[in-house]
């Protein structure tokens, strides 16, 4: 594949590193503005972009590649605000995207496995919370990964309403625990207890490697097809 990556970053790097070793090219890389108004000709030359910039730029980078036409994959999170309107674009005009809050493949495991643990919580009346564990460069909290394991617990839920990262939460809200420190790549733990037990599930990425990896295979899958993906449909 020729790749373009938005956002040469941590992850940037990442996707590149891997990138070569399984023989694409890279063709072009833009990191800010100003490389944007330099290197935009050289996306032309791309068979697909793949995004990881910051949460209040990813909006308007999906808008850019819709607008050359170019298939995108957004590992960028905390911008799902703006899906629907996204959504909608890629739909009416026939675009191509791929979105997900994680790549890696054992967390969409455990996205699987809370899912089953939040509809067993929901029968059995167990309490429920998330925690999240990051590097202190992490620009948003909570992180989109645990964002989507409360979203699906609420989805199971009559207990809960909504989630906070606040602390000393109502009975109907769900905690998500978020701690910064450190160079941690990422652990997220989904804890169900009673007064009888307690069962959790815990995923610690060990590097980026396996994030990366995720994004180049949603970006094989995204070639030559139509409309708006996620992990669901790349398993
Ligand atoms: N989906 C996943 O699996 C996954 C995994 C890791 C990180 N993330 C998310 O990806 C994003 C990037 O993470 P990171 O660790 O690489 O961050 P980072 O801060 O290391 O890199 C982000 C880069 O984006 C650049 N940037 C800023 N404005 C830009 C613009 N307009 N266009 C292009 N690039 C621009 C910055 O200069 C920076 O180098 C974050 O939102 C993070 O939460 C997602």
């Amino acid at each position: 594949m020729k790749i373009a990556l938005l956002g040469y970053g941590k992850m940037g790097h990442e996707v590149e590193k891997a990138a070569l070793a399984q023989g694409h090219e890279i063709v072009v890389t833009i990191d800010n503005e100003q490389e944007w108004n330099e290197r935009i000709d050289l996306l032309k030359k791309a068979d697909v972009a793949i995004e990881f910039s910051q949460p209040d730029m990813a909006f308007a980078n999906i808008n850019r590649c819709f607008d050359l036409h170019l298939p995108i994959v957004v590992g960028t999170t905390a911008w799902y605000d703006r899906l629907d309107e996204v959504k909608r674009r890629c739909l009416d005009e026939g675009q191509s995207l791929f979105y997900a809050p994680n790549f890696s493949i054992g967390m969409n495991l455990v996205f699987r496995m809370n899912q089953q643990l939040a509809k067993f919580a929901e029968q059995y009346g167990y309490a429920m919370k998330v925690a999240e564990t990051h590097h202190i460069h992490k620009l948003d909290k909570p992180s989109g990964t645990a964002a989507k394991l409360a979203n699906d617990i609420l989805a199971e839920s009559s207990r809960y309403r909504q989630w906070s990262i606040e602390g000393d939460c109502p009975a109907d809200t769900l905690p998500i625990e978020v701690t910064r420190e450190g160079e941690v790549f990422g652990i997220h733990s989904i804890t169900a207890s009673s007064p009888a037990d307690r069962i959790t599930l815990t995923h610690e990425a060990f590097s980026r490697v396996g994030l990366a990896q995720g994004a180049l295979a949603a970006a094989r899958f995204l070639l030559g097809k139509k409309g708006c993906f996620t992990m669901d449909d790349l398993f």
